[in-house]
Formats: C-alpha cells, sequence, structure tokens
C-alpha cells in the first residue's frame, strides 16, 4: 500500500472546501488517502468512508492556554490520524525550530497518531544535501519511542510550488539512503514519500520510482479532478 496525502495549506473557501468534501466520496484507491485541509474545516472531514484525516500542524504541548494553537487532544477528538511535522514553510516562514518539531513528533507518537516528518534541502544546498536530511532525522528522532510509526516525506525546498522535480534516479537514491540510514540507526523500517510540485504531468515518471511509498501533494490536490488523476495512475500500478 502507498500513501497520497493532501496537503491543502492555507487555501478554499468554506463553499470550496463544501464542494471538495462532496466529491472526496467518488474518488476510490487501494492506497491510503489522506486529507490534510486548513485545520477549520477539519469538522467537515468526519464522513471517512474512504479515506483518513490529517493535521498540517499541531501544537509543541499539551491541551491549555496557548491562543492560537491547536492541541494534540483537540485533532485526536476530531479523528485525525496523521499530522504533518516540520514543514519546510513552518520551518522557514515561522521560524520552526528543531526542538519544537521534536516536541510536537513526541505528542503525535504518545497519542498513537502517525507524524509525517517534512525534510529537504534549499537549492544551495544540494551538494550537502546528505547530512542536512541525516541532521533533521536525528533531530526529529532523538530521544523518541515507537518510532515505526513515522512517515518522512522528502521534499526538496526549491521543488515546492515551482514545478521542477528532481530526476528519477535521484528520488531513488536519496529514498534508499533515508531509509537505510533509518534502519542502521534507529532499527525501524521507515516509509518515505516524496514531496514538491508533484502533479498529473509528471506522475508517470514519478511513478518509475521503485523504493517510493506515496507522495506528499500540495497545490495538485486543491483540484480533486487532477488529485483523481494521480489516484487513478497510481492504481495502475498496485
Ligand atoms: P506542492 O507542495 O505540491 O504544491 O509543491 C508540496 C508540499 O509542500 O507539501
Amino acid at each position: 500500500m502507498k500513501w497520497i496525502i493532501s496537503n491543502h495549506k492555507m487555501n478554499l473557501t468554506k463553499k470550496e472546501i463544501e464542494n471538495y468534501v462532496d466529491q472526496i466520496s467518488t474518488l476510490k484507491s487501494s492506497n491510503e488517502l489522506v486529507f490534510c485541509p486548513s485545520s477549520i474545516y477539519l469538522p467537515y472531514f468526519q464522513n471517512q468512508v474512504n479515506y483518513s484525516l490529517g493535521a498540517q500542524n499541531v501544537a509543541d504541548r499539551n491541551m491549555g492556554a496557548l491562543t492560537g494553537e491547536i492541541a494534540i487532544q483537540q485533532l485526536k477528538s476530531l479523528n485525525v490520524k496523521y499530522v504533518i511535522v516540520g514543514h519546510s514553510e513552518r520551518r522557514n516562514i515561522l521560524n520552526e525550530t528543531e526542538e519544537m518539531i521534536n516536541q510536537k513528533v513526541k505528542l503525535i507518537l504518545e497519542n498513537a497518531m502517525v507524524p509525517v516528518l517534512c525534510i529537504g534541502e534549499k537549492e544551495e544546498e544540494i551538494n550537502d544535501r546528505e547530512n542536512i536530511l541525516m541532521n533533521e532525522i536525528d533531530s526529529a528522532f532523538t530521544n523518541q519511542v515507537n518510532l515505526d510509526q513515522v512517515i518522512i516525506a522528502y521534499e526538496p525546498i526549491w521543488a515546492i510550488g515551482t514545478g521542477k522535480i528532481p530526476t528519477t534516479e535521484e528520488i531513488t537514491t536519496i529514498t534508499q539512503m533515508i531509509k537505510d540510514y533509518v534502519h542502521k540507526k534507529y532499527q525501524i523500517f521507515c516509509r518515505v514519500l516524496y514531496g514538491g510540485s508533484v502533479s498529473i504531468n509528471n506522475i508517470d515518471e514519478l511513478n518509475q520510482v521503485p523504493n517510493i511509498d506515496g507522495y506528499l501533494i500540495g497545490g495538485t490536490s486543491l483540484d480533486i479532478e487532477k488529485l483523481r488523476v494521480i489516484i487513478e495512475k497510481m492504481e495502475e500500478e498496485v
């Protein structure tokens, strides 16, 4: 089974999300479909017959006094199963630190939910890519238990929303590097997704990557018909 995780980011109005939710029921997949809408729309996604629910973020501490944040306990009460953590937009625009990311992973695992840990290098860091990725993994994984639940999303920052993607050879090599590193250091078999400009134009090419466990899809996931094409093309791979 593979994962097809839709990350809506800060998009869609109330009317648009209502239409979107109506159409989800028409999607069919033998893979795991996950939707991560804006948190204000999580209650719209309660009829989870053919998909699972994810959140785009969680607070780095338990429920209590923290204006504007959302606690893991609140997400859990809305049937959220997956939580994206360490997305580059949060790391770079909102200055989310490695300590916060580590704390979030801890809370997600403690609550028996699945962290989708995003890691990735900037364009100017490509030559140092392996070190960057290993450091991001280590900071998030330090002092954690039950890490076997974690999903890693490899998202090169230069590929997010740009239409550019690495070659299939590069993705294959990096995915294997991540899996081998995590297996050797943490004794777990980690699932690794690719994210960054996944679209109907490059999905055939991406599906050639032999060791990838699925995709984290941003912009394209806002259009349910485009998402349907991707879901169907992945069905051919099953
Ligand atoms: P994109 O975003 O598909 O729009 O490039 C992916 C992501 O940031 O998760």
